[in-house]
């Protein structure tokens, strides 16, 4: 058999992981050729292709970002100007030319929703589920989460100290444009004070009561998590929104800080690696065993796989009611919401 491999959308730590778990697999256990498609779809509808023999797959489990290149190309979306007039056929027809057998697709709830679509046009295809977001429907986890925390919190680490040192409110904005998974997981986890989430609408009277109940306490500093997602009339950035409503509204001095792109970059952490090697391991498999259609997915602590029909790019949103959340409250962690 002949396997490609592809990478779309936004990059995360470990997806050099999955594809060595894949590929490796692929080659070694099953005695299949692989071959990388570069830059997501777009490189398989201008035919860019990226050798991907045993050797070359030696040395990637711990790289960071993905050694195919990405894109956020979206194969059944019509743009304006497009060289190519019918995309779908184009990876169809390049599907064909390059002689595969079956087609990885490595990517969020984008990438898992045009994988499906590409199966329902015949093609043999398997979906892995990657996103720092954790917003992928089907799956317990994604990999780049646990990387993704693991930066967050140790930057939210950092700014304990300084933030104490002038005793002010230190506002973080991490990354979730749909889902809170980030902020709440690197926000319980570095012990914020106040954690705003896209899935809890957040009053900006009682963060503000918040912050001054716990000043008049005799608390030298807050920190206030904030996922980039959240409600905000300004459409900038929300961290730069919330601490200059802060600003206004009592007289605590208020700095800001916001992660950006620095907790997608660099190596994954080992629970990361290990978790993409699983899924790429098993992609194999599955492509071995011809059970196509499938998106491979963690349930609890089993490694096993969901039809792309049923994860067709629906987001997996923080539930209201997580225990985590619950948890917070308990201790007099504040989500932002009225009294
Ligand atoms: O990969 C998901 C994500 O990290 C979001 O949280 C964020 O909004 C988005 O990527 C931004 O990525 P880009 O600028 O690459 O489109």
């Amino acid at each position: 058999m002949r396997i490609g491999i592809l990478s779309a959308g936004g990059d995360c730590p470990g997806i050099n992981a999955a594809i060595r778990g894949v590929g490796k697999t692929a080659i070694i256990e099953y005695g299949m050729e692989v071959v990388g498609i570069a830059n997501g779809f777009s490189g398989l509808i201008n035919l860019e292709t990226i050798p991907l023999q045993e050797h070359l797959l030696s040395g990637i489990l711990t790289l960071g970002g993905t050694i195919l290149g990405t894109s956020r190309m979206k194969p059944f979306r019509k743009q304006e100007g497009d060289p190519v007039e019918n995309k779908p056929e184009a990876i169809k027809m390049n599907y064909e030319k390059l002689g595969l057998d079956a087609l990885v697709c490595i990517g969020g709830n984008g990438t898992q929703k045009t994988a499906h679509l590409l199966s329902l046009e015949g093609l043999n295809v398997i979906g892995i589920p990657k996103t720092i977001d954790n917003d992928v429907w089907g799956t317990d986890t994604t990999f780049g989460f646990d990387s993704a925390v693991n930066i967050a919190t140790d930057a939210i680490d950092r700014l304990h100290s300084t933030a104490n040192s002038h005793k002010r409110v230190m506002v973080i904005e991490v990354m979730g444009h749909t889902a809170g998974w980030i902020a709440l997981y690197a926000g319980m986890a570095s012990g914020g004070d106040i954690i705003l989430i896209p899935e809890i609408e957040y009053d900006m009277d009682r963060v503000a009561e918040v912050l001054l109940e716990r000043s008049h306490k005799g608390k030298a500093y807050s920190i206030v998590v904030v996922a980039e997602g959240i409600e905000n009339p300004k459409k900038k950035s929300a961290g730069s929104h919330i601490a200059k409503q802060i600003t206004k509204m009592t007289n605590l001095e208020v700095r800001e800080t916001i992660l950006g792109y620095t907790q997608r970059g660099g190596s994954p952490s080992p629970h990361d690696r290990i978790l993409a090697t699983q899924y790429g391991a098993h992609a194999a498999e599955l492509i071995y065993n011809r059970k196509f259609g499938n998106m491979v997915s963690l349930q609890g602590n089993d490694i096993t796989h969901i039809p792309l029909s049923e994860v067709g790019g629906k987001v997996k949103l923080v539930p209201s009611n997580h225990e985590l959340i619950q948890r917070g409250r308990y201790m007099g962690v504040s989500f932002g919401e009225k009294r």
